[in-house]
């Protein structure tokens, strides 16, 4: 099929390069010339795995990319709308590149064409879609609005996308229904996962994927509705992990046993500092707006966005129990990343911990494997533009240049007070301890993700806070984390 993707941001890039994958003739379309530019010469403007392999397969080939959205839909059969939909100042997702794009298409929409609504977007758009299509003077013969919700974690999106849970697509008639199950056909009669040169299949998935055809608006609400129940999902049991701090239990041992339950699920279940991304913090308070304008007042959701920001004051404290006063405390920091595996830091739990503690006064040494180029770039932005964070100008200077970038863990751990782990990469859970116990001055972990075993750090010498387990010091002793000092309790050098 022909297919153009409008929007080559996380979503839609991944989406063009596995429609081509899939066998498609696809075009990526974006107005953002620098970014085309970089596209077509080669460069991967994201950090995902897969993709920069999906690319070069295809670039050139049954995948190309341009500036020019009508040609880009006259010459396909479906269009696949990706384009970001930020939050408002009042919280509501703002739908403005949505209505432009559908608009826009509108005049080159000739013969039957499918515009597909993929970006997250409230119940309704896609009725608005088609409202707007038809005010720009389209015969409605030529066009049906569909919703196909995507489900990619970034860091997994193309592996998310070629061996989902499932496939949703939400169109209100058959015609419509039958050319995207053309576009999934590839995938669900299973001829894809044949091939040798397939994406590898990750565990945990099954092959082929079921589809479900569902109403448009049931499909917006299926997309709103999962990203919520896994936002609460993780609040929930970073409530359970503070009580699990005040009482002594350890969090990981009543995850196993709550997530044991196949009706609950052990995944995203993982305390931490709470959720960030462009999506859950995002989509959860657009939901919130959403319902109150159908007329349900849903509250739940109030209180899973309270606990979340709630559990990265609670690190803080944390920090401030381990350290005592924290002005002029030297820190390692790992991971800057809204979470592992991506560049991202949208909304990024680490990102906000790190600018509270500069503005305590702390210096900070911070790595993240593929983040440091955009934290570089957001800093830098603070001081050319001061937020609500900063006071005055000179106040964000002098913070910036609390702030350095290391090029290892163990160069962002070398002479620190305490190591914090704000990131759940990979690597970091594979630290050399013995090393690292070295190079701190102090031996005193701070792990906002639960990387390590408390016992196996205490074994190694240090002071290891984490999140709903008890504080574990080299000589056993463990304490639950209320207000310890982890000097008083024992981090001294060996
Ligand atoms: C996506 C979804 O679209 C969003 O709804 C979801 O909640 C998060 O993921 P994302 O891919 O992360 O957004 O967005 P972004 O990286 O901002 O990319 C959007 C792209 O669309 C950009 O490259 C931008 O230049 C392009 N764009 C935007 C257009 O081509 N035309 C426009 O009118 C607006
Ligand atoms: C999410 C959804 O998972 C995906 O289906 C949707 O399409 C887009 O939004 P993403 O934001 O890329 O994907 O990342 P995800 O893996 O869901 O993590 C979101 C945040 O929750 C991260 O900050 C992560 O660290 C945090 N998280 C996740 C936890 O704190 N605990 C968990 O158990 C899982």
């Amino acid at each position: 099929m022909r297919i153009a993707v409008v929007g080559s941001g996380y979503v839609g890039l991944v989406a063009g390069a596995c429609f081509a994958d899939l066998g498609h003739q696809v075009v990526v379309v974006d107005n953002d010339q620098a970014k085309l530019d970089a596209l077509q010469n080669g460069q991967v403007p994201i950090h995902e795995k897969f993709l920069p392999e999906l690319l070069s397969r295809h670039r050139g080939s049954r995948l190309e990319f341009s500036g020019n959205l009508q040609e880009a839909v006259r010459d396909s059969d479906v269009i696949f709308v990706t384009v970001g939909t930020p939050q408002t100042e009042t919280g509501e997702a703002d739908l403005s590149f949505v209505e432009s794009v559908a608009r826009e298409i509108s005049g080159a929409l000739g013969g039957y064409k499918v515009v597909v609504e993929k970006s997250t977007v409230p119940v309704y758009t896609s009725e608005w879609v088609r409202k707007v299509i038809l005010r720009n003077g389209t015969d409605p013969a030529c066009f049906d609005v569909a919703s196909n919700p995507e489900f990619l974690r970034e860091g997994t999106a193309v592996a998310d996308f070629l061996f989902p849970d499932r496939i949703v697509i939400g169109c209100d008639n058959e015609r419509s229904a039958e050319v995207l199950r053309q576009v999934y056909a590839p995938m669900t009669d299973g001829s894809y996962y044949q091939r040798a040169n397939a994406i590898p299949q990750p565990d945990r998935t099954s092959v082929p994927p079921p589809i479900l055809v569902t109403s448009s608006k049931s499909a917006e609400l299926i997309k709103h509705a999962s990203n919520s129940f896994l936002a609460m999902k993780i609040s929930f049991i970073n409530a359970i992990a503070s009580i699990c701090e005040s009482v002594g239990a350890d969090v990981n041992q009543v995850c196993q046993g709550v997530g044991a339950d196949s009706r609950i699920g052990r995944r995203f279940l993982n305390p931490g500092i709470g959720y960030g991304g462009s999506c859950f913090p995002k989509d959860v308070l657009a939901f919130r707006a959403v319902a109150r304008e159908c007329g349900y007042d849903f509250r739940l959701l109030d209180e899973v966005m309270h606990i979340n920001e709630e559990q990265r004051t609670r690190f803080l404290r944390k920090v401030r129990s381990a350290l005592w006063t924290l002005r002029g405390k030297n820190l390692g920091v790992l991971g800057l990343a809204f979470k592992g595996g991506t560049d991202d830091i949208r909304e990024s739990p680490a990102m906000f911990l790190v600018q509270a503690l500069l503005q305590e006064g702390c210096r900070i040494t911070a790595y993240d494997p593929a983040a440091m180029a955009h934290a570089q770039d957001a800093f830098k932005s603070n001081i050319d533009s001061p937020t609500v964070h900063s006071n005055t100008h000179s106040n964000v200077s002098s913070i910036a240049s609390n702030l350095k970038f290391a090029s290892s863990a163990y160069e962002a751990a070398n002479g620190a007070d305490a190591l914090l782990i704000l990131t759940e990469w990979e690597e970091f859970a594979h630290l050399d301890l013995s090393r690292l116990n070295q190079i701190l001055k102090y031996p005193i972990v701070i792990d906002g993700r639960n990387l390590y075993d408390p016992e196996v750090m205490a074994a190694h010498g240090f002071t290891y806070y984490s999140v709903g387990r008890a504080a574990c010091h080299p000589d056993g002793v463990s304490s639950a984390t209320r207000g310890e000092d982890a000097i008083r309790n024992g981090a001294k050098r060996a």
